[in-house]
């Protein structure tokens, strides 16, 4: 253990932060050791985690404080931010701030940071083809954290920054997956158009992250982009109807009509979706499976993560349709 590099990993109980931790736990070999980061020490995920080997420390990421104390020692530290928790870029971009300064006080050797980008640089608030939110974002969730960007490079902090893309995990959990129609038959809802949505399994950034980690200084000071595979809506919808042997419809919906679904976020999500499809070219072009796949050579293609999964897909419910 003392040999180790010690990871800290913010959200390990989490989506992200968990695939990391899974990762180091399950490489006793591979010169890491994992530090997870839980504001409940005593949580069940937490205590699991503790079993398996790893050292668990308290955090608040709103606490600036608890941060440099939870990174203090370690090489390394994996973070990320959690918008959906409170749905706030100010708050989201004083805890990257907060993360960064305490990387530079605790001198780590390497920081992963989870961001995405800032779509403001692509459509100028003065582009009218979707809505500015709040007042100055085009795409709150990403926004935020491709501004924060400049809190890790201001402080010096030897960091790559990681651009992710949207987890198949939401086709389980967060009602995105085919649902029955009024007729009865399966559909599938996403403002995509013709156009390729870079998805991954959740568990890989995780494992992704890690392969960073373990090419030490290569990816330090970079950008890097992963997905699982790019696929159209379509390709999605076949792949679902030949997994799970029922015909699956794609309904692409217009931007303007996810937007107004009414569900928290819908808007920021509606204006997200509208910027994958308007520079497909860019978004899809810049994730790249092949990249993901030399940093954790058991990354899912999609027809995997759905075979995988076939049997947690909530299939009851009610179908949006345009
Ligand atoms: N959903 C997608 O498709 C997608 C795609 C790309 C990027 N993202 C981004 O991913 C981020 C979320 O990451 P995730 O999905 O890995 O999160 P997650 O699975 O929701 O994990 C949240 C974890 O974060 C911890 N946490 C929450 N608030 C905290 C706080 N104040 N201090 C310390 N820990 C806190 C919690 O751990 P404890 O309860 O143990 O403290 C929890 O287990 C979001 O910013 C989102 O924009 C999402």
């Amino acid at each position: 253990m003392p040999d180790k590099k010690v990871i800290a990993v913010l959200g390990a109980t989490g989506a992200q932060g968990g695939g990391l931790v899974r990762a180091i736990l399950n490489d006793p070999n591979g010169g890491f050791a994992a530090r997870v980061l839980t504001r409940d020490v005593n949580g069940a995920k937490a205590k699991e985690f503790a079993r398996l080997g790893a050292e668990v420390v308290a955090v608040d990421i709103d606490n600036t404080e608890s941060l440099k104390k939870a990174f203090s020692g370690a090489y390394g530290a994996y973070c990320v931010t959690f918008f959906w928790a409170h749905f706030s870029v100010e708050k989201e971009m004083a805890e990257v701030k907060a993360m960064a300064e305490a990387a530079k006080a605790a001198g780590l050797r390497h920081a992963i940071w989870s961001t995405l980008e800032d779509t403001r640089k692509w459509v100028p608030l003065s582009d009218n083809r979707m809505p500015t939110l709040h007042g100055k974002y085009k795409v709150p969730h990403f926004d935020g954290k491709g501004e924060s960007n400049q809190y890790f490079t201001d402080a010096g902090v030897p960091t790559t920054f990681l651009l992710t893309s949207f987890y198949w995990d939401n086709f389980i959990s967060f009602g995105m997956g085919p649902k029955k129609g009024p007729d009865g038959k399966l559909g599938m809802t996403l403002p995509m158009d013709d156009k390729k949505l870079p998805g991954i399994a959740a568990e890989d950034i995780g494992k992704c992250a890690y392969g960073i980690f373990k090419k030490g200084s290569e990816f330090i000071g970079k950008t890097v982009a992963i997905s699982g595979e790019n696929l159209t809506g379509a390709q999605m919808a076949a792949i679902f109807a030949e997994v799970l042997g029922k015909e699956v419809r794609y309904n692409s919906v217009p931007h303007e009509v996810y937007r107004g679904f009414g569900f928290p976020g819908a808007d920021d999500l509606g204006n997200m979706f509208q910027f994958k499809c308007d520079f497909e070219e860019y978004f899809s072009g810049v994730r790249s499976p092949s990249f993901a796949r030399s940093l954790n050579p058991s990354l899912q293609d999609f027809k995997m993560w759905v075979t995988q999964n076939k049997g947690a897909f909530p299939l009851e419910g009610t179908a949006a349709s345009a």
